[in-house]
C-alpha cells in the first residue's frame, strides 16, 4: 500500500516547482499516508498533550516519556480497588493477583524484544538493573578485565559501568575502553567496531553497548557484535532503553548474555516506570553464577517456608529481589496490551515509513545549519533522527517549542525527535519540517 503512494505521488524529479509547490506536496503525501495508515487508529488510544487552544502539541519525545495509553487508568482502578476492598488478601484474592503480578506480564514483554519467557522479567529501574547484571556478568581477572562500551554512552551507563570498575579495583583510565564513531561520523560503522573488537576483544572482560545509542539514534548491529565479542572470549550485554518498543528485536537470536530497558520510552509505562531485563536461556539454570539475591528471586515453591538460604529461580526470574510495585505494573501491563495487539513488526514497517517520511520532509527545511546525524541507511537506526544545529544554538530548539513542538535538546548541539508509530502521524512529520523551517528562517 505504502509502495503505491511513494511511487505515484512523490518522485522528487517531477517538481519544476518552488520549495513552496514541495511542501504542499509533502503535505498532501502525509494526508494521504496517514489516510492510508493500517494502524492510525491507534493514535486514538493514547492521551495527546494538548496546547492551550485545544490542538495536538507534535510530540516527538516518546523516546523520552511515552505517551499515556487511555487504557492505564482502568488498570490502576482495578489494582486500587481490589487493595480498598481486600487488603492483603489481594496477594492472592485480587482479580489479578498481586503473588504472581510480574508474570503476568512476562510473555508480551518477552515478545517485544524477542526473547523467550525465561528469559525475561520486569523489575526495579534501569540503572539498578545493569548493576544487578554486572554482579552476576562482569566477572573480571587480571588479565581480562577492561569494559567496553560507545563512546557517548547515556552517562548513567558510564557511571554504573565506571563505579563497577572501581569497585572490582580497577582504573577506569585503564579499564574503560570507548568505542569511537567513525571518522567524520557521529556514529560507527560495523567496520569500525568489528576493528575495535579485534583490537581490544582479547584484553576486554565484558562489552556493554546501547542498542540504540541514545544521543546519534544509532541502532548498533547487536548480533555481529555478540558473534565478535564472544568469539573473542567476551561477556555482551545491551542497554536496551532506546531499542525496546523502537525496533523489532530478536534477543534472544543474537545470543547476547543479558539486556536490560526501561519502559518510560517506547513501552508508554509512565514516569520511573519499571525495567525489563534479559538473561539468555543457556544461563537459566547456572545456580553457580554470583548474584545479589533477595526472597523474590527466590525459588517459588519454598518462597513462603522462609527458608534461611537462597535457592535461585530458574531463569531471568532469580535476579528479582522485591516483591514488585504493582500499581507500576498495572500501568505497563495496559500499555502491553497495545504492543500485544499490534506486534513489534508491523511497529517496525510503520516507523520505517515514517521516519524516512520525516527525513524526506527535513531535506527540504534544512539549512547549512542543521545537520541529521543518524544513519541514513534505516537499517541502523530506529524511529529517532538528530539534528545537529551548528555552533549549538539553542535559539533554534527554543523557537521550535514556542510553535507547539514538543523535542528535547541534549548537549552539547542535538535536537532529538522521535516519531513514535504507535500513536504519531505522517501528518506531526509533516508539520514538524514546516514548523522548523520557519524556526530557521525567523533567524
Ligand atoms: C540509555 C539509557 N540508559 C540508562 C538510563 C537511565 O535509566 P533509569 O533512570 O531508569 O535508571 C536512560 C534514561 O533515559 C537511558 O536513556
Amino acid at each position: 500500500m505504502y509502495q503505491i503512494l511513494d511511487r505515484g505521488i512523490l518522485n522528487r524529479k517531477t517538481f519544476i516547482y518552488g520549495k513552496f509547490d514541495i511542501m504542499n506536496q509533502l503535505k498532501q503525501q502525509a494526508l494521504e499516508n496517514d489516510h492510508q495508515d493500517p494502524l492510525g487508529h491507534k493514535r486514538a488510544d493514547f492521551h495527546l498533550p494538548l496546547t492551550p487552544s485545544g490542538d495536538p502539541y507534535v510530540y516527538f519525545c516518546g523516546n523520552s516519556l511515552g505517551l499515556q495509553p487511555k487504557n492505564v487508568a482502568n488498570y490502576i482502578q482495578q489494582e486500587l480497588n481490589d487493595w480498598k476492598n481486600l487488603g492483603v488478601e489481594g496477594h492472592f484474592h485480587a482479580k489479578n493477583p498481586w503473588m504472581p503480578y510480574h508474570e503476568f506480564l512476562t510473555e508480551q514483554m518477552a515478545d517485544v524484544v524477542g526473547a523467550k519467557p525465561i528469559e525475561t522479567v520486569v523489575m526495579n529501574s534501569l540503572t539498578v538493573n545493569l548493576h544487578l547484571l554486572m554482579v552476576s556478568f562482569y566477572r573480571p581477572s587480571p588479565e581480562r578485565y577492561k569494559i567496553l562500551i560507545e563512546k557517548n554512552a547515556f552517562p548513567s551507563d558510564q557511571y554504573a559501568v565506571k563505579s563497577q570498575l572501581k569497585f572490582h579495583g580497577f582504573s577506569p583510565d585503564d579499564a574503560l575502553l570507548e568505542l569511537p564513531p567513525s571518522e567524520g561520523k557521529a556514529y560507527t560503522e560495523t567496520q569500525d567496531i568489528m576493528d575495535f573488537l579485534d583490537k581490544h576483544g582479547n584484553e576486554t572482560a565484558l562489552v556493554l553497548i546501547g542498542g540504540v545509542n541514545y544521543y546519534s539514534g544509532q541502532y548498533f548491529p547487536m548480533k555481529e557484535i555478540t558473534e565478535k565479542a564472544h568469539k573473542m572470549g567476551a561477556v555482551v550485554g545491551f542497554d536496551l532503553a532506546h531499542a525496546a518498543g523502537n525496533i523489532d528485536l530478536k534477543l534472544h537470536d543474537t545470543n547476547a548474555d543479558f539486556a536490560a530497558w526501561c519502559s518510560y520510552k517506547y513501552l508508554n509505562s509512565g514516569p520511573g516506570g519499571l525495567s525489563g531485563i534479559f538473561v539468555h536461556e543457556r544461563h537459566a539454570h547456572d545456580f553457580e553464577l554470583p548474584r545479589f539475591a533477595g526472597w523474590w528471586g527466590h525459588d517459588k515453591q519454598s518462597r513462603f517456608k522462609m527458608p534461611p538460604d537462597f535457592i535461585p529461580e530458574a531463569g531471568a526470574e532469580g535476579w528479582q529481589m522485591s516483591n514488585p510495585p504493582i500499581l507500576a505494573m498495572a500501568a505497563l501491563r495496559a500499555s502491553l496490551e497495545h504492543f500485544a495487539e499490534v506486534g513489534m513488526s508491523a511497529l517496525r514497517q510503520k516507523s520505517l515509513r515514517l521516519t524516512s517520511f520525516l527525513e524526506r520532509c527535513l531535506h527540504e527545511v534544512l539549512s547549512d545549519k542543521v545537520q541529521i546525524i543518524t544513519p541514513t541507511d534505516s537499517k541502523h537506526r530506529g524511529c529517532q533522527l538528530s539534528l545537529r544545529i551548528k555552533d549549538g544554538d539553542k535559539k533554534v530548539f527554543e523557537r521550535l517549542t514556542a510553535k507547539d513542538v514538543i523535542a528535547d535538546w541534549r548537549e552539547p548541539d542535538v535536537i532529538r525527535v522521535a516519531p513514535v508509530p504507535m500513536y504519531n502521524s505522517f501528518m506531526d512529520a509533516y508539520e514538524f519540517a514546516a514548523r522548523l523551517k520557519e524556526a530557521l528562517e525567523e533567524e
